[in-house]
């Protein structure tokens, strides 16, 4: 099993490490005293592992509950969170209990924000079940749900109590799933490990999940650790997804995030080629992984469609948008763009 320390607001451990789930309780004790825990898990995941994390918590001395919510970005919404928070009330859940979130990134980010929340503040953990969410969701505090003007609109900073992160659990996730988390470990690689980049092209992330997901959350703990509330350095995390973001929405969100993401790194690499920012050769690189991994790097709309999108982006402050541009394989960096100019970027991005 391996471990790493995330050191922000709060210190926890993202424990990584297979059958953890059936572990969970043991685990969980290490770090509540609490009487009652609550699973929450998407209404797909729940019949695959909620009985596992169930008598595992319960073995552990907890009385546990579940709550099930329905599956999808839709759904990630004021309406299930205030749903859950009055379940919690009935219940009557103290801010001792806990909350245990299990399933991808749409059932942790809404559970934690449930969590800040329920009488100003209970502990939660975060059992993250697809690789986007091991990856980088379940890490870092970032928890939010969706309001009809945006994505993650309202939300807080609230650091988990601990992570469990079983790889197991990504034997059942959808393969268009998997590779929407691949988009993500392949920006990792682009923004601080050549080395690890290159490992992604000789062994397939299923293969050397563990190791891969280590490796990512280390990254991210060492952003997170300088730059908990994202006024800097957590930028760097953005890269390929100010494009990701306008090409999904061009898309009617037909293109997954993981897509968006791979065609807004692309874009982005291609753009500062173009200005002597990075090789040439960078762009092939990550173009050739980014196949390896079945994600596009193509992008289907024209400059003008895409400029519009981009520029309706909540990442613009002002008249100035900050974008995350490679300037090797391994090294990126922050700039600040007039908004004035993001067409001629599109542009040297290919379109
Ligand atoms: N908080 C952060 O820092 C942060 C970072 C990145 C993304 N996010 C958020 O994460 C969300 C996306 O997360 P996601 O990609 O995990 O999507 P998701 O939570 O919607 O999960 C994807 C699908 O896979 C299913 N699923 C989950 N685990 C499974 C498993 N092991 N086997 C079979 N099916 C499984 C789910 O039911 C769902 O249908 C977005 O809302 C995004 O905003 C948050």
């Amino acid at each position: 099993m391996k471990s790493v320390t995330v050191t922000a607001s709060r210190s926890y451990e993202v424990l990584i490490g297979r059958g953890l789930l059936d572990a969970a309780g043991e685990r969980v004790r290490a770090v509540s005293k609490a009487e009652t825990a609550v699973i929450v898990a998407g209404d797909r995941v729940w019949p695959l592992y909620g009985e596992r994390v169930r008598r595992s918590l319960e073995r552990a001395g907890f009385r546990v509950l579940n709550y099930t919510l329905p599956h999808g970005e839709q759904h990630k919404t004021l309406e299930t969170w205030g749903a859950l928070l009055n379940f919690l009330c009935d219940q009557h859940l103290t801010r001792s209990d806990l909350l245990v979130a299990l399933g991808g990134g749409v059932t942790g980010d809404l559970t934690g924000f449930a969590a800040a929340c329920y009488q100003r503040g209970c502990g939660y953990v975060q059992v993250p079940t697809t690789l986007l969410a091991m990856v980088d969701s379940s890490v870092g505090g970032k928890t939010a749900v969706d309001l009809p003007g945006g994505k993650n609109q309202a939300g807080a900073f609230y650091q988990p109590l601990l992570v469990l992160c079983d790889p197991d659990t990504l034997s059942t996730l959808p393969e268009e799933e998997l590779r929407c988390g691949c988009a993500e470990v392949v920006k990792y690689g682009m923004l601080g490990d050549e080395g690890f980049f290159e490992s992604l092209r000789r062994t397939p992330v299923r293969e050397q999940a563990e190791a891969v997901i280590e490796r990512c959350v280390t990254m991210k703990r060492d952003i997170v650790r300088e730059d908990e509330f994202d006024t800097g350095l957590r930028r760097l995390l953005n890269l390929g997804h100010s494009f990701g973001h306008a090409a999904e929405k061009c898309s009617g969100y037909t293109i997954l995030h993981g897509q968006g993401v791979a065609i807004g790194m692309a874009l982005i690499t291609r753009a500062a080629a173009a200005r002597g920012i990075c090789p040439p050769e960078t762009v092939e690189r990550l173009c050739s992984l980014l196949a390896v991994c079945g994600l596009p790097t193509e992008c289907p709309y024209g400059l003008e469609e895409m400029a519009e999108a981009v520029l309706s982006d909540k990442k613009r402050s002002g008249s100035t948008m900050h974008l995350v541009v490679p300037e090797a394989v391994g090294r990126c960096r922050v700039e600040a763009v007039p908004v004035e100019e993001i067409p001629l970027w599109l542009r040297q991005g290919g379109l």
